[in-house]
Formats: C-alpha cells, sequence, structure tokens
C-alpha cells in the first residue's frame, strides 16, 4: 500500500536522527484489540477509537454488518489530516461507490468538497440513510499478542465516509457514528488486515454485563480470556453465506448485502424440531429471507409465523412454570421463581439453531434465551418480527453475549464458542491491563 511505503520512506529519513524509529517500523502487530461496552438504555454496544491530528476519542455504535465507519463530519470534527477522496480513484472504486458528488456549495471542510467519491452511511438502528463523502483520516489502535493491549499503532489514511449530525438520532448520547465490520473492501476489519497484512478474521464477544468490557480482535488467535482460555482452540464452524442483494436502507443498484448470514436449517427445542415454513430459512432471489446475525438488534427478531411456532414449542416445553402477564416486547414470560438456575443460566428447554448437518448446531441456553424483566419475572427474549420482514431471522445481541464469534473472510466461515460460562469464563474476562 502507498500509505506503508510512505511511513517506510519517512522512517527511514527518521532513522537518521532517531534508532526509535527502527523499533516501530519493524513492529508489525498480529492482531488488534478494542473494548466493547452495553448501553443500558440503548442496549447498544459501543467501543471508541481513536481519530484524527490531534487524536480524539470517537464514541462509536457497533454495527456488524454495515458497510464501513462513519462518523458526523458536521459538528466537530477539526483534523489537519482530514482528507477527501475524490471520484474516479482507486480508493472510490475499492469503495464501490456508484456516484460522485460534483460541487458542494460552501466553504471547503470535512463533509463537504468538489468531485468527492460519494456513498450513502446508514443508521441501521432507525434504518436511516443519506449522502455522505468518502475520506480518509488517521486512525491510532492497540495491538495485542491475545492476552493483553500492547503498543498503539496507528493507520494513516483510514477509509472512512462522512455522515451528517442528524443521522446519529436514535444512538445513543455521545456516540459520533457506527463501526461498521461487514462484508464490505472498505470496512474496519478488511482494512486493519490489509494494512498490517494479518489474517482477514475478526472476532466480537459482546459482554452482558453494561459495567465490564466485552471484546473484539481484529486479526487471528489466540483470543485469551481469563484464567487463561485461549477461545480461538475450541471453535465449532459453519459457512458464512452471500446474500447478493443489499439490506442496507438505501444502496447502489447491484449491491451485494455487506451483512453476515448463516444457514439456519431447523430450530429445535429440546431436540425436537420446530415445525417451520422451511423456505422462508432461504434467500430469495430477491435477497429476501434467511438468518443473519446483527449487533444493532437487541433481541432475535423472528418473522411472525416461525416466531408463533416458536414461542409455542417453547411454553409447551416449559408447561409445568406458571406464565405471567407478557411484558412488550415479549410475548411469553414466567414466574422465575419456580424456574431453577445452572451455570449457564436459567433452567429452561434448549433451543438448537441447527446448521450445515444434523450434528452442527448452535446451541441457546438460559442466559441466553431468557431476559429478567424484574425480580420474579423472566421472559423469552425473543421478538416478533411482523409477517413481511427482509430477513427471517436476525440473530441479535442477547443471544450473541457471552459467545465469542469469529469471522474468517478469507474462507467465508464463522466460527462461535457457544456459551463460555460453561468453560468458566465471560467476555467480560479480557485482560485490558497492558504488560508494563
Ligand atoms: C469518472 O469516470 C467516468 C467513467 O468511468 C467518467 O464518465 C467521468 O467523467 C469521470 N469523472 C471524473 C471527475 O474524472
Ligand atoms: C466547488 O466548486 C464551486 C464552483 O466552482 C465553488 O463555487 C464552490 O465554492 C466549491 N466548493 C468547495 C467546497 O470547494
Ligand atoms: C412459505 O413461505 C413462502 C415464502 O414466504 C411462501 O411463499 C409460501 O406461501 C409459504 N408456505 C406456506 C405453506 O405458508
Ligand atoms: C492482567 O495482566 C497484567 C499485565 O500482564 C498482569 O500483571 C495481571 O496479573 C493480569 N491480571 C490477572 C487477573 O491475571
Amino acid at each position: 500500500m502507498a500509505s506503508s511505503f510512505h511511513f517506510l520512506l519517512l522512517c527511514s529519513l527518521l532513522f537518521l536522527i532517531s534508532s526509535q524509529c527502527i523499533a516501530k517500523t519493524s513492529f508489525h502487530p498480529k492482531a488488534l484489540v478494542l473494548p466493547i461496552t452495553k448501553d443500558s438504555s440503548t442496549l447498544q454496544y459501543l467501543t471508541h477509537i481513536n481519530q484524527r491530528t490531534p487524536l480524539v476519542p470517537i464514541k462509536l455504535t457497533l454495527d456488524l454488518g454495515g458497510q464501513f465507519l462513519w462518523v458526523d463530519c458536521e459538528k466537530g470534527y477539526v483534523s489537519s489530516t482530514f482528507k477527501p477522496v475524490q471520484c474516479n480513484t482507486s480508493q472510490c472504486k475499492l469503495a464501490r461507490s456508484g456516484a460522485c458528488i460534483e460541487a458542494c456549495y460552501s466553504a471547503p471542510k470535512p463533509g463537504c468538497n468538489n468531485n468527492t467519491c460519494s456513498l450513502l452511511p446508514d443508521n441501521t438502528v432507525t434504518h436511516t440513510s443519506s449522502d455522505g463523502e468518502l475520506s480518509q483520516d488517521v486512525v491510532s489502535i492497540q495491538s495485542t499478542d491475545g492476552s493483553n493491549p500492547g503498543t498503539k499503532v496507528s493507520m494513516p489514511n483510514l477509509l472512512f465516509t462522512c455522515g451528517s449530525t442528524s443521522l446519529l438520532k436514535g444512538l445513543t448520547r455521545g456516540v459520533k457514528g457506527m463501526a461498521g465490520l461487514g462484508r464490505t473492501m472498505i470496512s474496519l476489519p478488511y482494512q486493519f488486515s490489509a494494512a498490517f497484512r494479518f489474517h482477514r478474521k475478526f472476532a466480537i464477544c459482546l459482554s452482558s454485563s453494561t459495567r465490564s468490557n466485552g471484546v473484539m480482535f481484529f486479526g487471528d488467535g489466540p483470543y485469551v480470556l481469563l484464567p487463561n482460555i485461549d477461545v480461538s482452540k475450541s471453535l465449532i464452524y459453519t459457512p458464512l453465506i452471500k446474500n447478493p442483494v443489499s439490506t442496507a436502507s438505501s444502496y447502489f443498484k447491484g449491491e451485494p448485502s455487506a451483512e453476515y448470514f448463516i444457514k439456519v436449517r431447523s430450530i429445535k427445542i429440546n431436540g425436537k424440531v420446530v415445525p417451520l415454513n422451511t423456505s422462508l430459512l432461504a434467500i430469495n432471489k430477491a435477497g429476501d429471507g434467511g438468518t443473519k446475525i446483527s449487533s444493532v438488534n437487541p433481541y432475535t427478531v423472528l418473522e411472525t409465523s416461525i416466531y408463533n411456532a416458536f414461542v409455542g414449542a417453547f411454553i409447551k416445553g416449559l408447561a409445568k412454570i406458571p406464565r405471567v402477564a407478557s411484558v412488550a416486547p415479549f410475548g411469553a414470560c414466567f414466574s422465575s421463581k419456580n424456574i431453577g438456575s445452572t451455570r449457564v443460566g436459567p433452567a429452561v428447554p434448549q433451543i438448537d439453531l441447527v446448521l450445515q448437518s444434523n450434528s452442527v448446531y448452535w446451541r441457546i441456553f438460559g442466559a441466553n434465551s431468557m431476559v429478567q424483566v424484574s425480580s420474579d419475572v423472566l421472559c423469552l427474549g425473543f421478538v416478533d418480527g411482523g409477517s413481511n420482514p427482509t430477513t427471517s431471522i436476525v440473530i441479535g445481541g442477547h443471544q450473541l453475549e457471552d459467545n465469542l464469534l469469529q469471522f474468517d473472510l478469507a474462507t467465508s466461515r464463522l466460527g462461535f464458542s457457544s456459551s463460555l460460562l460453561f468453560r468458566q469464563t465471560t467476555c467480560a474476562n479480557f485482560n485490558f491491563t497492558s504488560h508494563s
């Protein structure tokens, strides 16, 4: 890449003055690490990166299937290293831009420049999008050996899109944009692995607590959680499926979806298949149907006919437990006094998402299926997505918590750990203290 070439060149000049430079250039991180927090009011997962010159911490809503990083450039964007990306450049092609912003009739500033590559930043929480300019600026991020954070590394020309202040509506207070980790050539995982030449893999591990940090790794394992458990060593794998039609709020014609889909073949509750219309589990020509994984949905969302069959089967499986009035947005709630507890949460029927074969399934235990809505009420933490949603099953945050998910972009497969509570650890157990 041109940027790393410049960096080397600059460094060889600097070498004449400072021997520290050698240490810096010869340091190639094998992986990077970021903390993930959960906001207790919006239930959004947040992270922050240091961007701009001088560097400032930017709080972002995590968007697993998001196309790229977008930030509000309208308000408070000050940086001496900001660069707009011009139309018809290699970066603009990499971003698959379908349009050029020829003129912006105001003084030039971040987000307003002439002849700039146009993209469509998407607020996937509110399903709103707008026009935005593709831009570049420096970011700084912590490297890791998999066990602790290490040296900070910087990437001079990270591509991102400028959004507007109004696009932030619906995001957590203080957030300045969304960190897109999706399947595009300019999402954060793709750019980091290209810039630092490490494996095209990343992993997320969402904490179930709003008081302790979860973790995200860019690059391959080890992914070590206290007490010294390398979770990357024991994952179950399933193919990631491509959806040829974009699922974004707005998009350029012919654009594929940036989201991560997997093939769920059936759902079992307590080992029994839930009767469903299986054609809803396939992605059709229009890009509708199928199963995706989302960090912006707090709970798994099911198409109405799947939801009704699923909730019915679950209630049958818990027949001995008294039901209580439902608490929105949930449809099945129970008195928790009558439900025992296990290492992996409330003792309720196991839910299996059966994947490529009967022997490969994603098993969901009580900690991930049930939501404690009050001291004596537990609800099944799945919601009704209506009868005509774009995607039939959207696996949401509550079902992902304390599970590590690794996305291998080179081989297009997902590795998942199932509940870490079985292994006596959690996603809040990464040691964020640096080696001294
Ligand atoms: C960009 O390329 C397209 C065709 O590839 C051409 O029509 C257009 O004039 C070019 N724009 C600029 C600003 O060079
Ligand atoms: C873009 O070009 C137009 C016409 O030349 C000019 O009036 C305007 O100020 C320019 N805008 C920016 C942001 O440079
Ligand atoms: C199953 O779902 C498909 C796709 O939505 C629909 O066309 C079909 O009518 C459904 N079949 C039944 C039996 O409901
Ligand atoms: C976390 O890492 C630091 C630095 O290596 C180490 O000193 C500390 O003992 C670790 N904490 C635990 C709980 O292992």
